[in-house]
């Protein structure tokens, strides 16, 4: 029995091990703190699946920050989104005046994060970055800036670190592609 059927996870395949994962999660957090030096620096995790990138960035980042939280859903179907974005859960505090990074999971259509920067920008931060662990460039359908990016990833579903599929798998330290559906 190899390691992933031991864990219940057949069907999945490791792309990304958690020490990789950790070492460039280091790397964008040292980057950020060297650019953001005397700034009024705020986080925004883009929830649920920046929950364990935003964890470990921001304790890479040697800076007085602040950090709050936007829930988004997308409707479409099991794997892909439909571009309609709805915020399920809006940021505490004004963003005016502020230097924002918004902190996301994965940038896969764009759609998302196109939403999410449009609605932002509206609300009169000093400047607005975003930082990704992924990005699946094959999959873009509107251009996005990527200030900050872990890793470039093929068009491959891809689970753990945060990352769901149907809402599970989110508690892997390792991000793995979902090769079988375990409906
Ligand atoms: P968008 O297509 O760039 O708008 O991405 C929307 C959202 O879809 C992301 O924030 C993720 O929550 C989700 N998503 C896209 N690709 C994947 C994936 O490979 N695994 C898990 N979730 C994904």
């Amino acid at each position: 029995m190899d390691k992933m059927d031991a864990m219940g996870l057949s069907g999945v395949t490791e792309l990304i091990p958690e020490e990789k994962i950790l070492e460039r999660v280091a790397q964008l957090g040292h980057e950020i703190t060297s650019d953001y030096k005397g700034k009024d620096l705020i986080l925004i995790g883009v929830l649920k699946g920046c929950f364990l990138f935003m964890a470990d960035l921001c304790r890479n980042i040697s800076l007085p920050l602040s950090c709050d939280f936007l829930g988004v859903s997308s409707y479409g179907n099991r794997t892909s989104t439909s571009g309609v974005i709805r915020i399920t859960s809006d940021l505490t505090r004004p963003i005016e005046g502020k230097d924002v990074l918004v902190v996301e999971d994965i940038v896969d259509t764009g759609l998302t994060m196109n939403y999410l920067l449009e609605n932002l920008s509206t609300r009169k931060p000093k400047s607005i970055k975003v930082c990704t662990l992924l990005h699946k460039p094959a999959r873009q359908m509107v251009s996005t800036p990527i200030d900050y990016l872990g890793f470039s990833i093929d068009d491959v579903f891809v689970i753990g670190y945060g990352l769901d599929f149907q809402n599970r798998y989110r508690n892997l330290r390792f991000i793995g592609i979902k090769t079988q559906d375990d409906r």
